[in-house]
């Protein structure tokens, strides 16, 4: 198979020539044209090949150079010949988006920590002219259910990286765990990043739990480390602390703050949609003013996440001191009250020159007119529609086929999980700018986001299993704005050897391997709520404009 057609995401412009340019230890990086800072990065991206490449020389060159006024910021050409290659870009994360390309163009060994043997480093000579068809090109990494320690982050940067995906959405803070480290509130990362136990049944059953501590936290400096690391990827690390519902852990580190004051004491272990809600009190905000204040200190995103989902407001509505609140901002009910948190978080956001995003609830249930909040729709498609004709802008984030927690196949050996399916053809199928929508619609979509909740993924092994091969179909929709080409297959055969070589632990397209499936203990699959079903109790919500699992008769799901 031609090189050129084996990358994943598809290359949209590649030409091949005769030829091929051969990367030893004698050939020239030159980088002077992008400045020393962006020098470095670049050397630094270099770092797979198992040699350092020679700061200057006249031929055996890979020059790297910029022209923002022809190419956009993600845009690159690449040009091979075998004498020399030159890599053009828009900025300077199209110049590293141009070697994650380069990547998959070199031999497999590119893949590993080390090559065992002799290796040739050929690029095939040919052109590519490439540019991501959308800006918003995410993963959502839910690091409060199960803990990632900080090296399987930084291991799915450089997948991501792989992918050309560019945002990172950490779901840093949920019920069951608060995982950064706070100065001004220590009580958050020493109470709330951990649990007694956990619960490892499904929610179809009787609760078991496993009677086991879990926890874990990043450090500030870790979560430093993180945002650079990804950023010499083209990469942005949104940070989502969930509010005002999520907010178990935070209310147990701190329970003055949660309503009722005192309603939890320690960070719990059970799955569902917890009743615990932070006060929208002055002295709640004023805690979180100063904790954003930490929050933007560390994570450059221009974007900061807020949650607004699945936030429970009959517990508002029920307590005395919160209505009391209510009347005082002069509003009359808790949806109006959890209107004003959210334009209060959005205010305080974008004084600090950063702009809110929220799940599509708070759209849904309290939709500001004046409010410039991306809008992140995880229950269909229509509320990503209303959203944009109300003039937000949205990610696309669609529990079908986006939510990768989901099991993979109509299957016995798929392993438990939350419900599904989700197979690798829904995500193939995925269009991220819907053919149906006006053009003026489709301006406002930023991009698309692929999920990974973890309640029933506790480890590494299991998120390897749950992403891959699906995370390689979702990235070829949003960098091609379309479904898969008719093509995905072959070259995903040929990328799931890159990440055999890489280390994945991937599930096989026809199924799980013997130690992948679910068995019949704890992990045995369970047939849930079919699929339809669930998607239509989540667009009726949203078009109620009710925030999930607030509406009346609601279960406690996730
Ligand atoms: C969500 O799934 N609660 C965004």
């Amino acid at each position: 198979m031609e090189l050129f057609a084996t990358c994943v995401p598809a290359v949209r412009h590649a030409e091949a020539t005769a030829g091929e340019f051969v990367i030893t230890p004698d050939t020239v990086l030159d980088t002077t044209a992008l400045g020393p800072q962006n020098q470095v990065r670049i050397a630094r991206l270099f770092r797979f090949l198992p040699f350092n490449l020679r700061p200057s020389g006249n031929a055996n060159i890979i020059r790297f150079s910029m022209d923002a006024e022809s190419l956009g910021p993600e845009a690159h050409r690449v040009v091979v010949t075998p004498e020399r290659i030159d890599i053009t870009a828009g900025s300077i994360d199209g110049c590293s988006l141009a070697v994650a390309v380069l990547r998959q163009l070199l031999p497999m060994d590119g893949y590993r920590r080390q090559p065992f043997s002799e290796v040739t480093w050929t690029v095939p000579a040919g052109v590519i002219c490439d540019a991501p068809a959308v800006q918003w090109r995410g993963f959502l990494l839910d690091v409060a259910r199960h803990f990632l320690p900080k090296r399987g982050v930084l291991r799915i940067i450089d997948l991501m990286a792989d992918l050309r995906l560019n945002r990172l959405q950490l779901h840093l803070t949920d019920d069951q765990g608060w995982r950064i480290e706070s100065d001004a509130f220590p009580e958050l990362h020493r109470r709330g990043s951990h649990r007694r136990r956990t619960q490892i049944s499904h929610f179809s059953g009787e609760r078991v739990y496993d009677e086991t501590p879990h926890g874990g936290y990043y450090t500030r400096a870790d979560l430093r480390e993180i945002v650079s690391y990804a950023k010499d990827r083209a990469i942005v690390v949104v940070p989502e602390i969930d509010l005002p519902g999520h907010t178990g852990a935070l209310t147990a580190a701190y329970p003055e703050l949660g309503v009722p004051a005192g309603a939890l004491t320690e960070v719990i272990g059970d799955w569902g949609v917890n009743s615990a809600l932070i006060s929208p009190s002055p002295a709640a905000m004023e805690f979180l003013r100063v904790l954003f204040d930490e929050i933007v200190d560390v994570f450059d995103s221009p974007w900061i996440h807020v949650g607004g989902d699945e936030s429970r407001l009959s517990v508002w509505e029920r307590d005395a001191d919160t209505m009391v609140l209510a009347k005082a901002a002069g509003v009359t009910d808790a949806q109006g009250l959890f209107a004003t948190f959210m334009s209060d978080l959005d205010a305080l956001l974008r004084a600090q020159g950063r702009t809110m995003i929220t799940w599509d609830d708070a759209f849904a249930s309290a939709p500001q007119a004046d409010s410039k909040a991306v809008v992140m729709a995880w229950r269909g498609l229509d509320v990503a529609r209303r959203a944009a004709q109300a003039g937000r802008h949205v990610v696309l984030s669609p529990v079908m086929p986006t939510y990768l927690d989901y099991y993979q196949a109509e299957d016995v050996r798929e392993p438990m999980a939350i419900g599904g399916p989700v197979t690798l053809a829904d995500v193939a199928a995925f269009d991220p700018l819907p053919a149906d929508w006006s053009s003026e619609e489709r301006e406002r979509i930023l991009g698309a986001q692929a999920q990974l909740w973890t309640e029933w993924i506790p480890t590494e092994r299991n998120v390897d299993y749950a992403l891959f091969p699906r995370l390689c179909a979702f990235a070829e929709t949003v960098w091609t704005g379309a479904p898969v080409a008719a093509d995905f297959s072959a070259r995903l055969t040929h990328h799931l050897k890159r990440m055999d070589a890489y280390g994945v632990e991937y599930r096989p397209v026809d199924g799980p391997h013997p130690w992948q499936e679910g068995g019949t203990g704890t992990r045995a699959h369970r047939s849930s709520e079919p699929m339809a079903e669930n998607l239509k109790r989540y667009e009726q919500a949203a078009a109620q404009g009710w925030i999930a699992f607030d509406e009346p008769a609601s279960d406690a799901r996730d």
